[in-house]
C-alpha cells in the first residue's frame, strides 16, 4: 500500500495528473527514511531536514511532525518487512503550466515503503568501487529536491563501469557522492567535508560523526582536496539505505591496501550497535 493525497491505496491504483508540477518542473522535495523493526530511524532529524528542503523551495509543510509520524507508522504497518525504507515526496501540486507558483493549490503528497535490505555481506567484506567526476549540479545541494537529473547522470557514469558510486569534486574539493556522503581516513583521522549548500546534510553522516565523537575516534570536519582523496588510507560511503560502506577501488586504483580498513570495521560495528539500541526503543521525540 502507498499513501497518496489522504488515501492509502495499492501502488497500481495510484495516479497523478500530468500537470503535476513534480512531473512538469521537478518542483518538489523528498526524503528517504529507514525504519528498523518497523520504527522510523532518526525520524525527528529527517523531518527537520524535510522542513529545511520545503523552506528552500518556499512550500508550506502540509503536516505537523506528529501528523507525519502517525502517517508513516500507518504506512509501515500496512507494508511487509520488519525493516523498510520510506520514500516521501511532496510537490507544489497540479496547476496550468506556468513557472510562477500557483495560488491556493494543495501540494501532492506521496509516500511509499519498500523492504530494506542491508548491503550484501560480500560487498562489505571486499569493499566497493567508485569513480570520480566533476560536481556539475546546482548550488543548493542542501535541498533534497526531486529534480535529480544531474545526480542521475552522475550516478550512471558509475553504473556504466560497474562501480557503486560516483564521488563528486567541485573546485578541487570533495563534496559528496551522487546519492551518498563520503568520508576519508588519513593517518588514522576520519575526515568529513563540512556541511554547506554544496552537499546534502546526510542523516547517516551525522550519526557517523556522533559515533566517532562518542568513541574517541579522531575526526576532523574540513575541506578535503582531490589529492587527499586519492592518497586516502580509507574511503567510506554513507546513506540511509547503504548505511556505511567501504570504497576500496577509486578510478581503478586501490584505496590504501585495497581492503576495507580498520576504521570502517569499527564504525560499521558501532553503527550496527546504534541501530540495535534504536530498535530497543529510543524515542524519536516527535510527539509534540
Ligand atoms: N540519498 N547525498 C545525496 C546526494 C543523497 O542523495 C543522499 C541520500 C545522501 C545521504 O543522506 P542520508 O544519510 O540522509 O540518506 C547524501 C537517498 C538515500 C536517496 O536519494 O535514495
Amino acid at each position: 500500500m502507498i499513501y497518496l493525497n489522504g488515501k492509502f491505496i495499492p501502488l497500481e491504483e495510484a495516479y497523478i495528473p500530468v500537470l503535476d508540477r513534480g512531473f512538469i518542473f521537478g518542483d518538489g522535495v523528498y526524503e528517504v527514511i529507514p525504519a528498523y523493526s518497523r520504527k522510523p530511524f532518526r525520524l525527528e532529524e529527517h523531518l527537520n531536514r524535510l522542513q529545511h528542503s520545503l523552506d528552500g523551495i518556499r512550500l508550506k509543510n502540509p503536516f505537523s511532525n506528529a501528523e507525519w509520524k502517525n502517517l508513516l507508522e500507518q504506512l509501515i504497518a500496512k507494508n511487509n518487512g520488519e525493516d523498510q525504507y520510506i520514500y516521501l515526496h511532496i510537490t507544489r501540486g497540479v496547476a496550468k503550466r506556468d513557472h510562477a507558483f500557483p495560488v491556493n493549490v494543495p501540494p501532492t503528497v506521496f509516500i511509499m515503503s519498500n523492504p530494506l535490505l542491508p548491503p550484501p555481506v560480500e560487498l562489505l567484506a571486499s569493499g566497493a568501487s567508485a569513480i570520480t567526476a566533476i560536481d556539475n549540479r546546482w548550488i543548493r545541494c542542501d535541498v533534497k529536491a526531486i529534480s535529480l537529473l544531474p545526480n542521475v547522470l552522475l550516478r550512471q557514469l558509475a553504473v556504466d563501469v560497474h562501480a557503486l558510486e560516483t564521488i563528486l569534486i567541485r573546485d578541487g574539493f570533495l563534496t559528496e557522492g551522487a546519492a551518498s556522503n563520503i568520508f576519508i581516513v588519513s593517518n588514522n583521522v576520519l575526515l568529513a567535508p563540512p556541511k554547506s549548500h554544496l552537499m546534502l546534510p546526510g542523516i547517516t553522516y551525522d550519526v557517523v560523526l556522533e559515533l566517532a565523537a562518542a568513541n574517541s575516534i579522531p575526526h576532523e570536519i574540513r575541506q578535503i582536496s582531490e589529492h587527499e582523496i586519492r592518497k586516502a588510507d580509507e574511503i567510506l560511503l554513507t546513506s540511509s539505505t547503504k548505511e556505511i560502506m567501504p570504497i576500496t577501488l577509486l578510478d581503478n586504483q586501490a584505496v590504501g591496501d585495497g581492503k576495507p580498513g580498520e576504521l570502517f570495521a569499527r564504525l560499521h560495528t558501532l553503527y550496527q550497535d546504534y541501530k540495535a539500541t534504536h530498535m530497543r526503543g529510543r524515542s524519536c521525540g516527535c510527539d509534540d
